[in-house]
């Protein structure tokens, strides 16, 4: 078995057809044919069906493709990997969430910067999610966002946790009080803005609320803002969701709904849009830093010594940790 025959077969069961797979991999369909026939005598395993149309994959072959897609993907990122041990380093490539450009993301850079002024550093705004792929991929080095993540790959460092603040439209009943709770909100729209949604082994036992049926189950448990109401033991009575933070604020400054947001976020839109704290306990969003565990980038200790010049010099709770 070899990986010309693995990729041949991977290609025709994803494109399911022969004739695709040929002018996706240059090989003409005898070729193709034949590569996958050598495999599946090799296995003793009929893996497509051939008399389909379109092509399907037998149970075995549903099996075996699943499989070999994971290898395979794995094979590129260790490919990848080996090449960048031995490429010169230069720009520091950060992978970021919006909302943490917000808040301190520019003047750590700057700290870094003021450290050291040859530092060269790219900024791209990308999803948590994506950007464990991307720092697989190596389009960035390191990512700022606010979920955890469980990947043999990656390594992540717990910054820190921020409190959560509730925006509401200025014209809002609500808009003057100091101190609220999550009970007082939930007769608002809240506004969801998360494209993120939290993994199964993060969600918390919501307790009782968590059946109720005013939203849907499956979101109480993964959006984030509905799992940390539901954590609180309430469920907002009605929800809108939107596609991200911008649009989110642009909604409550139209006095469409309220929403919670980081607290780095209170100076946005402030003409129209209250923020006010919340007195419940751990309403708050975590920030991670990932990177690749095995090939670090040698500046991004640098830009984590920085991130901690940041936080000292502004007084903020915080626990240093280390790279392993
Ligand atoms: C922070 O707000 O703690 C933070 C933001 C961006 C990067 C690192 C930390």
């Amino acid at each position: 078995m070899d990986l010309k025959q693995l990729n041949a077969f991977i290609t025709i069961a994803t494109l399911q057809s022969f004739s695709a797979a040929a002018s996706s991999t240059g090989l003409s369909q005898p070729s193709l044919s034949r590569l996958l026939k050598q495999l599946e005598l090799e296995l003793g395993v009929t893996l497509i069906d051939r008399y389909h149309r379109p092509l399907r994959l037998t149970d075995a072959g549903q099996f075996f493709y699943d499989k070999v897609r994971t290898l395979l993907t794995e094979l590129e990122t260790v490919t990848s990997m080996t090449q960048r041990l031995v490429a010169p380093r230069s720009a520091l490539n950060i992978g970021f969430v919006p909302s943490v450009l917000y808040g301190l993301l520019p003047d750590i850079i700057a700290t870094m910067k003021r450290h050291d002024p040859t530092i060269a550093v790219n900024l791209k705004d990308i999803s948590s999610y994506q950007q464990i792929e991307a720092l697989k991929r190596g389009d960035i080095d390191v990512g700022f966002s606010r979920f955890s993540h469980c990947d043999g790959w990656i390594q992540q460092i717990l910054l820190r946790h921020e409190r959560y603040m509730v925006a509401l439209p200025k014209a809002h009943a609500l808009a003057q009080t100091p101190d609220q709770r999550l009970l007082d909100l939930v007769n608002n729209r809240l506004i969801l803005y998360h494209q993120t949604h939290l993994p199964a082994h993060i969600i918390h036992d919501s307790g009782s609320s968590i059946t109720d049926k005013k939203a849907n189950v499956t979101d109480i448990e993964t959006e984030p803002l509905l799992n940390l109401f539901a954590q609180h033991g309430v469920t907002p009575l009605m929800t809108t969701k939107v596609s991200d933070l911008q649009v989110a604020l642009g909604l409550i400054a139209a006095g469409e709904g309220i929403t919670l947001v980081p607290a780095s976020l209170q100076t946005v839109r402030t003409e129209q849009i209250s923020y006010q704290n919340l007195v419940n306990d751990n309403v708050t969003s975590p920030i991670y830093l990932h990177t690749l565990k095995d090939v670090v980038h040698p500046r991004v200790p640098d830009l984590l010594a920085a991130t901690y010049k940041v936080y000292e010099q502004r007084g903020m709770t915080y626990q240093r940790q280390r790279f392993v």
